[in-house]
């Protein structure tokens, strides 16, 4: 008898050292012992997340109480959930509306959008030097309100996978003058807001909607996340609908009361947390400042490319050298068992929480420097970035049509049939519908030859891909 997954995580969980996510990183969690004792089913003393009146409802009152916002909803399902709500609830089925869409968005929102006949806008956040998206710039909100009608709300992420904070006051500004709500994807920045250690969360800057993954950077339990709503351009009664839709009927009790209490621990005790933190990751920075190879992306990088304020607690290194992201996460992991959240061409993004300790970062510190004196220094290359989206065929109708399959390398000219996400971040190179140029056939290669996941597409050897006949 075997139990692979089990046996797996077992005799991972006793060595690996996350620089990774969940934002507990694997250590007790300091508010609570046992979790199975909380693990109920909705009878009348539990209250329903899908109807909230007692227990459930105070405790989303709690959680909105932190940021001054009219409404919280604790989400089972991920940010993904809080995603699809928000976006059928703004442009349901048979509305055919417009809706604003960041190019850099995560899958789930090309997933809502599949789903709807809202028609999306694409805007393209400005591009840092090292090849990331960085922000998104209010004038272009500005362009693209003056220029369509009919647009039903705005969605996009801040911060970015890097920490790449964008003005949410000036964006949500310029989309309230024309009565369009913002929905900002904060998946990473559950953090924000809770201390005065943290940048603010968008939901306290005028966002309308606003969707936390707190399990990626606060000590909870993976799949809870929190929406949050403000002010009145939000059908909220559409909202919960759609949660119900989104969500299981059999809300985990055990992942909503990881919310709760962490929540009141937070409140409790977040000063002192964050400040620790603060202390510990302004030291690791200057700490490693010095490296020849390796570089951290510094925070100054706030004020260019649209990106208003950045995240300290994300860590990005560029690796000056002619070892891949995936070369030094392995060689990371076989030496000392540290494990990144990400990497890529040439880089390696570390996630870190206050479940983090001064000897956690003392550790990843000595090894970098330990590796900085190793490797060869050589200019990196860019990676190639996405910049357009080429839509052919929009993501509601793709599905439903006839596909073939055509060899990867001379598909330039047809119509994907097929997702391309590098995972992480999650963000697709190619949609269903989109037209595949030499750029995106260059880009997957240059992911696969790193050694980075290619996630959707059915042959990862990228061999064949399939596209829709027309
Ligand atoms: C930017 C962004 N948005 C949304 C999500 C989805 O969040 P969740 O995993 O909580 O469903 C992710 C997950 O990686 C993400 O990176």
């Amino acid at each position: 008898m075997s139990a692979p997954l089990y046996d797996r995580l077992v005799s991972l969980s006793e060595k690996e050292h996350p620089f990774h996510m969940p934002g507990h990183k694997r250590k007790p969690l300091p508010y609570l012992e046992n979790m199975l004792s909380l693990d109920f089913t909705e009878i009348p003393e539990t209250d329903d997340l899908h109807s909230p009146s007692s227990c459930i409802l105070d405790a989303q009152k709690l959680m909105s109480a932190i940021y001054g916002c009219d409404e919280s909803f604790f989400l089972v399902n991920g940010t993904s959930g809080g995603i699809l709500a928000a976006i059928l609830s703004s442009c349901p089925p048979y509305s055919h509306k417009n809706v604003i869409v960041a190019n850099n968005c995560h899958i789930s929102v090309y997933n809502a959008l599949s789903l709807t006949d809202a028609t999306p806008l694409y805007i393209s956040p400005e591009i840092t030097p090292y090849g990331f998206s960085g922000g998104i710039s209010p004038q272009r909100i500005d362009e693209i309100t003056k220029k369509y009608t009919d647009i039903a709300a705005c969605i996009i992420t801040s911060p970015t996978y890097e920490g790449f904070i964008s003005d949410i006051k000036a964006i949500a500004d310029k989309l309230h003058k024309k009565n369009i709500p913002l929905i900002v994807d904060e998946a990473h920045g559950a953090a924000f807001s809770l201390s005065s250690y943290m940048p603010t969360s968008a939901i306290s800057l005028g966002a309308d909607i606003v969707i936390q993954s707190w399990h990626k950077t606060l000590p909870v339990l993976t799949q809870t996340s929190v929406a949050h709503i403000n002010g009145s351009l939000v059908n909220r009664d559409l909202f919960k609908h759609y949660l119900d839709v989104f969500q299981s009927t059999s809300p985990s009790f055990v992942l909503m009361a990881v919310l709760d209490k962490c929540r009141e621990y937070i409140q409790e005790n977040g000063e002192k947390l964050f400040s620790s933190f603060h202390k510990n990751i302004t030291e690791f920075r200057s700490g490693i400042s010095s490296l020849e190879k390796i570089k951290l992306i510094p925070q100054d990088i706030a004020g260019s490319y649209s990106i208003y304020d950045t995240d300290i607690s994300r860590l990005v290194f560029i690796l000056n050298s002619d070892m891949t992201g995936k070369e030094a996460d392995d060689l990371f992991y076989k030496r000392y068992n540290t494990r990144f959240e990400m990497c890529g061409t040439n880089h390696l993004t570390a996630v870190t929480s206050i479940s983090d300790t001064s000897e956690d970062f003392e550790k990843l510190a000595f090894e970098l420097k330990e590796l900085d004196r190793e490797i060869k220094y050589k200019d990196n290359i860019l990676p190639v970035k996405i910049t357009e989206r080429k839509t052919k065929i929009p993501l509601n109708k793709v599905f439903s049509l006839e596909t073939f399959e055509h060899n990867f390398d001379n598909s330039a000219g047809k119509i994907s049939a097929e997702y391309i996400v590098p995972y992480p971040p999650g963000i697709p190179i190619l949609l269903p519908g989109e037209i595949i140029t030499e750029d995106i056939i260059k880009a997957a290669k240059n992911y696969k030859k790193t050694g980075i996941d290619l996630t959707r597409i059915k042959d990862t050897e990228l061999k064949k891909i399939k596209c829709i006949k027309i």
